[in-house]
């Protein structure tokens, strides 16, 4: 059993990247196999919209998307993590959605049986980003609602979230509640 991360913070030693450490080590405990993607780390090209991407064998884009991409839809879990960048995800994680619709475009959804989104906003738009992540989710994976757990945090300079205890047991919380969610299924 394995869950997959997904951050699209740009700063590695950011808050949500912090958070995100917290729930996987708590899944670890558990022992599921823990992954995680900085895509700041990978370079991930914007979608260029070709409409007939279904008929193709392959993105005709050679980036690290597919890497990417493959293991999040093979993954038994997954966290989607991302800061709020004006009301919204990243573009780093923006970009990485838009390039799954070559998967929509071949009829794939995500096997996640539990999915977990962290948001970290200085102080609004985490709903609003809360709601870009919940509608993917319901294009692209197929779980039900009640096991796409949340945790929305705030903060504001790097790393500043280290001093949020109560965020802290939140997102361990969602760490641990997604494997013992795996481990039962
Ligand atoms: C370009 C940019 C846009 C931002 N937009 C918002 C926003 O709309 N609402 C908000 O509350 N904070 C906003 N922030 C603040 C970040 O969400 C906040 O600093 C967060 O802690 C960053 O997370 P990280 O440390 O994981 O990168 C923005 C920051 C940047 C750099």
């Amino acid at each position: 059993m394995n869950i997959v991360a997904i951050v699209g913070s740009p700063r590695v030693h950011g808050n949500t990247n912090y958070l995100t450490d917290q729930a996987l080590e708590e899944a670890g405990k558990l022992g599921l196999e823990t992954t995680k993607f900085d895509l700041t780390q990978y370079q991930i090209n914007p979608c260029q919209g070709h409409d007939e991407c279904g008929n193709f064998n392959s993105c005709p884009q050679r980036d690290d998307a597919e890497l990417v991409l493959q293991a999040l839809y093979e993954a038994d879990g997954v966290i989607l993590a991302s800061p709020v960048y004006f009301f919204n995800v990243t573009a780093q994680l923006k970009a990485l959605m838009d390039r799954s619709r070559f998967y929509r475009r071949h009829k794939q959804r995500m096997k996640a049986k539990c999915i977990g989104i962290i948001t970290v906003a200085q102080g609004g738009g985490s709903e609003a980003t809360a709601k870009t992540l919940l509608d993917y989710i319901k294009l692209t994976a197929t779980v039900p609602t009640e096991r796409i757990l949340q945790v929305h945090a705030l903060a504001k300079t790097e790393g500043e979230i280290a001093g949020n205890a109560s965020a802290i047991e939140e997102a361990r919380s969602l760490g641990k509640s997604i494997a013992a969610e795996l481990l039962a299924s």
